[in-house]
């Protein structure tokens, strides 16, 4: 699509451009129902602009997505003919461009979160756009509440109200003008031709991705020119089918059909990449674009006639019971697959080629998605809500749209509890007022505030920004991969030096130490920084360097963000400084095999931030603590309502183990996962002396006090209820 073509069409959202404005004007909030492409996330913010309704202050635009407020951001600009961080903006985790002149600014729900914190009224905004609602985030429904509550304290306390309006693209805005006051709603029809559905004769579940790659080829060889758009579940997923794609067409005898473009889309694709999908292809070739869900309702591809749907998608659950999260491959709904259809009626009638039966549809397919809210672990969102510090706060009886479940709130109260982020009666700390500052996990934001108290800040920054990272090492999720060789011969680069055993040899020198995976990311981070970040260094330790340049530029983004709070925050503790100790640690670990030709006291301090850092690891994980079984290597955790047994997941890199065999009592990990039983990822051995005392603090929890909060009197007159819970164990006590 050229520049010219742009101009020519007219969004469907603008022709109801005058009675949004006028409903917009004559109500606090609005619902808009369009469908996905009609306009709603380009358009209202700037059909509001020319209504003049910057003029009081900034209007705001959510996005449930980083990449979703950067791309459009920089759309919108584009079509305005300014320059992005002018008139539009944006702001998302770690990156603002916007000014206080900026009219329009896209910024993730969770920055917009974040700035309710320094400006519970939001004065600066007159208009707060929450886009794509269908979604249902976990912070867009907080904001949800929040924002309800906002609209009329903005009416009681402040001179110019503020106008809010939800955007969705699925028919759910009756639900939404219930919440907020039966608010008027707007539907916006779409310019959907029809698309014709056709069922597979048997559900194809378990082969969803040769079944989907097949659909395609098929398409492409027998129906008219138009492009194709499948959905996958990941990733690795999409990587595969275009390979098998291009495999067989390259297959094909020549003239067998036309020239086919296989795209990839998914979330973490370089921005590069990302925008090829926007673009037309050349004369005569046809595309078909390989994608995530990010397809069915957040990013609109042009041209697609065909619609290939496997009728699954990857979906996080956490149980609060166990603590446990797993990334699971569900079915969607049936609004998710009338979705997906749509996708393919834009520019003219269309197919839908359903992986599964009518009958699954029909009666086995849940009706819609369960929100975000009630499938995820809520101790961020706890903690959030409670440095609102509202009078009247219990968040066990906070208005939500849609409530999550009572185990899943107290989970989280008890973490917070434990985490020292609130006090016995509910209320937030200096430390929960800290933590929440930053912008990552509660259990890491208290792991960083012990590291500096401990001196180990740098050392949890980078192990922080290794574990953030999904591919650290080049032959799959561990260590352990890369010792057995690994799917891809341990990382070899092509133009290899013979060293084939390379970097296994001084992976295994690592691994050797048995010092855990935290020290061992810790360890091989500070490898490839002191090797100058090369391709080498990473191949030698059988690192993947895209996953390894991520990791620093995470690690990059959270020393800033420390820096920072460190200097609003706690003046008072002992400064540390990056520099000098990275020089210190330069010199030490100038090779791997470093400490053995380290001085003794070199080697004593080697030791001391090591032992530190564990320390603050186990603070900050106190819901991620494990105790090893009485006589054999099975580890049961600790800290969450019930203890659930676990083994070390394969992929771990070994602990130490005693004269009889026996890995630590104790350890901290990562994640739980269950894949073919329960997991324990990415762990490392910590002490007694560092866990009772946490250990003691979560058998002392009385949730009810946890929920309310400020206030205090009231928890005091009702009694003091036993704790429900006692996450001590006393089976181990023998041991
Ligand atoms: O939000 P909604 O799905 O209603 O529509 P939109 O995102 O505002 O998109 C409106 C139109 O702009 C669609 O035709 C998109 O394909 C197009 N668009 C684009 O070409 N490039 C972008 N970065 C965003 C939107
Ligand atoms: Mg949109």
């Amino acid at each position: 699509m050229t520049k010219g073509d742009e101009k020519e069409i007219v969004l469907p959202i603008r022709r109801f451009a005058e009675d949004i404005i006028a409903a917009v004007r004559d109500n606090d909030s609005a619902v808009v129902i369009g469908e996905t492409g009609s306009g709603k996330t380009t358009q209202l913010s700037q059909i509001l602009l020319e209504a003049k309704f910057a003029e009081t202050g900034q209007i705001a635009v959510t996005q449930p997505r980083r990449v979703g407020a950067v791309t459009v951001a920089k759309r919108v600009a584009e079509e305005r003919g300014v320059e992005l961080g002018t008139e539009v903006g944006y702001a998302v985790r770690f990156e603002d461009r916007s000014t206080p002149d900026t009219k329009i600014k896209y910024l993730t729900d969770g920055t917009l979160l974040r700035e309710c914190l320094e400006d519970n009224l939001l004065q600066k905004y007159s208009v707060i756009i929450l886009d794509e609602a269908h979604e249902r985030s976990l912070n867009t429904d907080i904001l949800f509440g929040v924002l309800k509550r906002l609209l009329r304290r903005r009416k009681q306390q402040s001179d110019m109200p503020l106008k809010l309006i939800i955007t969705s693209a699925t028919l759910d805005g009756e639900k939404f003008s219930t919440y907020f006051n039966d608010c008027p709603v707007f539907n916006v029809p779409g310019r959907c031709f029809p698309v014709d559905i056709i069922y597979a004769m048997e559900d194809h579940f378990k082969d969803h991705v040769s079944a989907a790659v097949d659909t395609a080829l098929q398409i492409h060889l027998q129906q008219p020119p138009g492009d194709i758009l499948v959905f996958l579940t990941g990733q690795a997923e999409i990587e595969k089918a275009i390979q098998r794609i291009n495999s067989e067409i390259s297959g094909m005898p020549e003239d067998s059909c036309g020239p086919l473009l296989a795209l990839p889309l998914h979330a973490s694709l370089p921005p590069e990449m990302q925008v090829r999908v926007f673009r037309a292809p050349p004369e005569g070739t046809r595309r078909v674009i390989v994608s995530t869900n990010v397809a069915e309702t957040s990013v609109t591809v042009e041209g697609v006639v065909y619609v290939v749907d496997t009728g699954v998608v990857k979906q996080k659950h956490y149980q609060p019971a166990t603590g446990m999260d797993s990334l699971d491959v569900v079915p969607i709904s049936r609004v998710g697959a009338t979705q997906r259809a749509g996708r393919a009626g834009r520019t003219r009638p269309g197919k839908c080629f359903r992986l599964y039966t009518k009958a699954f549809y029909e009666g086995q397919m849940p009706i819609i998605t369960l929100p975000e809210i009630q499938r995820t672990s809520l101790v961020s969102a706890v903690l959030y809500l409670k440095s609102l510090e509202l009078e009247d706060m219990d968040v066990l009886s906070f208005d939500f749209l849609d409530a999550p479940g009572q185990d899943a709130l107290e989970e989280a109260l008890r973490q917070l509890y434990c985490l020292d982020a609130i006090d016995a009666d509910g209320v937030i700390t200096d430390m929960g007022r800290r933590m929440a500052g930053l912008p990552v996990d509660p259990a890491l934001s208290r792991a960083l505030i012990e590291a500096e108290k401990l001196g180990c800040v740098s050392e949890v920054i980078s192990i922080s920004a290794m574990l953030a990272t999904e591919h650290v090492f080049s032959a799959g999720q561990g260590p352990g991969d890369v010792l057995r060789g690994g799917a891809r011969n341990g990382g070899m680069p092509s133009s290899s030096t013979g060293r084939v055993e390379g970097p296994r040899e001084r992976l295994r020198e690592l691994v050797r130490r048995a010092e855990g995976d935290h020290v061992l990311l810790l360890r091989l981070w500070e490898a490839w920084r002191d090797r100058g970040y090369s391709r080498d260094a990473a191949y030698e330790f059988g690192l993947d360097l895209r996953g390894m340049n991520f990791a620093k530029e995470i690690r990059r983004q959270l020393e800033g963000v420390v820096k920072e709070v460190r200097l609003h925050g706690a003046g008072k503790r002992p400064r540390e400084d990056e520099d000098v100790l990275e020089g210190r640690w330069r010199k030490l670990s100038d090779d791997v095999d470093g400490t053995l030709s380290m001085s003794p006291r070199q080697r004593a301090e080697d030791a001391r931030r090591i032992e530190a850092t564990c320390h603050a690891l186990t603070v900050g994980f106190v819901n991620k603590l494990a105790r090893r079984l009485p006589r054999h290597n099975g580890y049961k955790t600790v800290g969450s309502t019930k203890g659930q047994l676990a083994q070390l997941h394969p992929s771990c890199s070994g602990l130490p183990e005693d004269d009889d065999g026996l890995t630590p009592e104790w350890v901290i990990y990562h994640e739980l996962v269950s894949t073919s039983k329960p997991f324990l990822r990415q762990v490392c051995p910590t002490r007694p002396e560092y866990v009772l005392p946490l250990v003691a603090k979560m058998a002392s929890i009385n949730v009810l006090r946890l929920s309310r909060g400020r206030i205090r009197e009231q928890v005091r007159s009702g009694g003091d209820h036993p704790s429900k819970t006692n996450a001590f164990d006393p089976e181990h006590k023998s041991s």
